[in-house]
């Protein structure tokens, strides 16, 4: 089978605030489209990196007290970390910055401008130095970016312009002619919709009186390049265009993942540049939508945002990335919420997948020894419907990926596993134990083989946890190396001697301190073992407090209610240390709690902060407490 080549490449992100988790979703969705199609068996190229020119970048780093260049570097280090520690295998980590992307920014304009596209002209427009790009009166709501919330401003200068308006009708067509070339299909309309309307010609210079931050044009050194010309490029210069053998090989598969903030001058901006230039266009723009959060877009404008590796180490990488996989549907919005993410956790991780295998794979050791029976022919009706869910999935998964619909990926992944569930249910090895071995062999052995195509149908999406489950039934060999034609067959992979171990994904319970992720978690980010500044640890806001009243919380086995004094104030803290406080005893205890943590509601009772606790000798919680009387609301140093 000859390998297809695969190209997919994320927006570059800005250096101007460190990667939140939207950043991380388009970069987590490029990595498990890549990991897929590598286990497909074609040949992959995954593009990420950063956009370091233009204003923004500039006044950011004026802030920091920092040359752009140097402000930019940190900020792209941060990046490529956050990406690297999070197991995101990106071929190539690209920035504007770099003398090889200029080259073929200039070379390209130069072409443009030679081909006459490009004029010099005067123009006044509205202006947002957020989006680096001029308004019309219609677009603008009450004067402000709709995107920013943020006052435009008249800007009027002398500019080089690329004559867009030229290319309208050719687009039009393309997009009529190409019905995926925008997808899903919201976004095919919202590109056309942009179209019925005259496209203007587009700026594409600054006055470097006005910003040095850019790339200069190369027939006027007077001026720099528009922030959005120079890194739309970066998509064919990483690959060395015009002659470079990336090039060749994955331009003509090309396909963009964004974000529906960036449409336009991904759906429009982009392929007309490429027309005028003489380059093939890309062949899909795949475009998702926004993950809110408390129904506003997650962003660090709006100053709402969470940190990926903070959530994956809290939660565990694969636990995170399973999360904001299963709950978007690719191109509509959705909310972010740790509640959210900790009911996917607990339900689908820890009970449907986690505890499948748990008990497969402990009746495999009691039973029969560790041994997993090879697949055999299937005997009863039961068999046969949990063969057939298992079959279907390869078709169902590869359906979904090619349509980027990675929920219902996903989707078809727990239908097999509710099936295998189900199938356990009903058929009773424990029984079959006692009276027949055969059937026990069979059932067993269909269980698991469920299990090791869900494993590696689940290998895209959460790498390590597939590993994990190949490894527990025994096969030979990394899920990451097998390929989908051979290994996605039923019994295509023989299993091996079942290995026990612990829980794949321990219940996060929604007690006080979520507890810190175990063994996964710490392994797969490393995150745990992170330095912090002491900027960042003086973010935590330690107190002493004392405890006026405690009781258990209504329902719970492990929650107590506690309120405490923190200075003149009061508060309530739930804590689980039920088990080992009894609620009568804790009065009038001095503690320490992290003052400011976010409010969060435990079994519907708003708890405000955290206290601190340790571990005993005799395995039992100890409060942390001043070691003398100390002054109650006193800050903790
Ligand atoms: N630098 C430009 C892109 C240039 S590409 C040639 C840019 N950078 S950005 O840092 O603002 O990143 C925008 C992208 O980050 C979005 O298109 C999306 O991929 C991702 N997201 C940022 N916030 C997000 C959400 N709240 N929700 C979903 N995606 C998120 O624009």
């Amino acid at each position: 089978m000859s390998e297809q080549p695969f190209y997919v490449t994320t927006p570059i992100y800005y250096v101007n605030a460190p990667p939140h988790s939207g950043h991380a979703y388009t970069t987590i969705v490029a990595d498990t489209v890549s990991r897929y199609h590598r286990l497909a068996g074609d040949r992959t190229y995954f593009l990420t990196g950063t956009d370091e020119h233009g204003d923004k970048i500039a006044q950011a780093a004026a802030r920091a007290g920092e040359t752009p260049q140097a402000y930019a570097d940190r900020i792209s280090g941060m990046f490529r970390e956050t990406w690297t520690r999070m197991g995101l295998r990106f071929d190539q980590f690209i920035r504007t910055t770099e003398a090889r992307h200029k080259r073929v920014v200039q070379a390209i304009l130069q072409t443009i401008h030679d081909a006459g596209d490009i004029y010099f002209s005067e123009y006044g427009g509205l202006y947002c130095v957020g989006c680096e790009r001029f308004y019309t009166e219609k677009e603008a709501v009450d004067g402000k970016c709709p995107d920013h919330q943020t006052p435009l401003e008249y800007v009027k200068e002398q500019n080089y312009f690329f004559r867009m308006s030229k290319y309208q009708d050719w687009l039009i067509r393309h997009i009529q002619e190409h019905p995926d070339f925008i997808r899903p299909e919201r976004y095919r309309n919202e590109a056309l919709g942009f179209l019925r309307e005259p496209l203007e010609d587009l700026c594409i210079s600054r006055p470097r009186s006005r910003l040095e931050w850019g790339i200069p044009l190369p027939f006027d050194d007077r001026y720099v390049t528009y922030v959005w010309f120079d890194a739309l490029i970066n998509y064919v210069s990483a690959l060395d265009y015009p002659d470079g053998d990336l090039f060749r090989t994955f331009w003509p598969v090309a396909q963009h993942l964004i974000a529906k903030d960036i449409l336009k001058p991904h759906g429009i901006y982009w392929p007309t540049m490429l027309r005028a230039a003489g380059i093939p266009v890309y062949r899909h723009l795949n475009v998702h939508g926004y993950w809110l959060m408390d129904e506003a877009k997650m962003s660090k404008s709006r100053g709402r945002v969470l940190s990926p590796l903070e959530l994956a180490d809290k939660y565990g990488l694969d636990a995170l990335r399973y999360f904001l996989l299963r709950e978007m549907a690719f191109g509509l919005d959705a909310n972010f919420s740790e509640e959210a993410l900790v009911g996917r956790l607990n339900a689908d991780l820890a009970n449907n997948l986690g505890n499948l295998l748990q008990r497969t794979l402990g009746m495999v050791g009691r039973y029969l020894d560790g041994g997993i029976p090879p697949v055999g022919e299937a005997a009863t009706e039961g068999d046969r419907e949990l063969q057939r869910a298992a079959e279907t999935l390869h078709g169902r998964v590869a359906a979904a990926m090619e349509g980027f619909a990675f929920h219902k990926a996903l989707e078809a992944i727990w239908e097999l596993l509710d099936a295998a569930n189900r199938y356990i249910d009903a058929q009773k090895p424990w029984e079959l134990a006692k009276r027949d071995g055969p059937a026990l062999a069979r059932v067993l052995g269909f269980t698991c083989e469920a299990l090791r195509l869900v494993g590696l149908h689940l290998s895209p999406f959460m790498p390590p946890t597939a590993e994990k489950i190949w490894a527990r039934l025994g096969i030979a060999g990394s899920v990451a190396d097998a390929r989908l034609s051979e290994a996605g067959r039923w019994g295509g992979v023989p299993l091996g001697i079942a290995r026990q171990g612990e829980a794949l994904f321990p219940r996060v319970e929604t007690g006080a301190a979520a507890p810190p992720h175990g063994a996964t978690g710490k392994n797969e980010t490393a995150a745990s073992s992170d330095e912090i500044t002491i900027e960042e640890f003086r973010r935590l806001d330690l107190r002493v407090a004392v405890i006026l009243g405690a009781r258990a919380v209504p329902g719970s086995k492990k929650l107590v209610e506690l309120r405490v004094g923190v200075g003149a104030e009061e508060r309530t803290i739930v804590a689980g240390i039920l088990l080992d406080y009894p609620p009568a005893e804790l009065v009038g205890k001095q503690i320490v709690i992290v003052a400011n943590l976010k409010p969060t509601k435990l079994m519907g009772v708003e708890s405000r902060g955290m206290l601190l606790a340790g571990t005993g000798a005799d395995g039992k919680l100890v409060l942390i407490a001043p070691e003398r009387s100390a002054e109650i609301g006193a800050r903790v140093k």
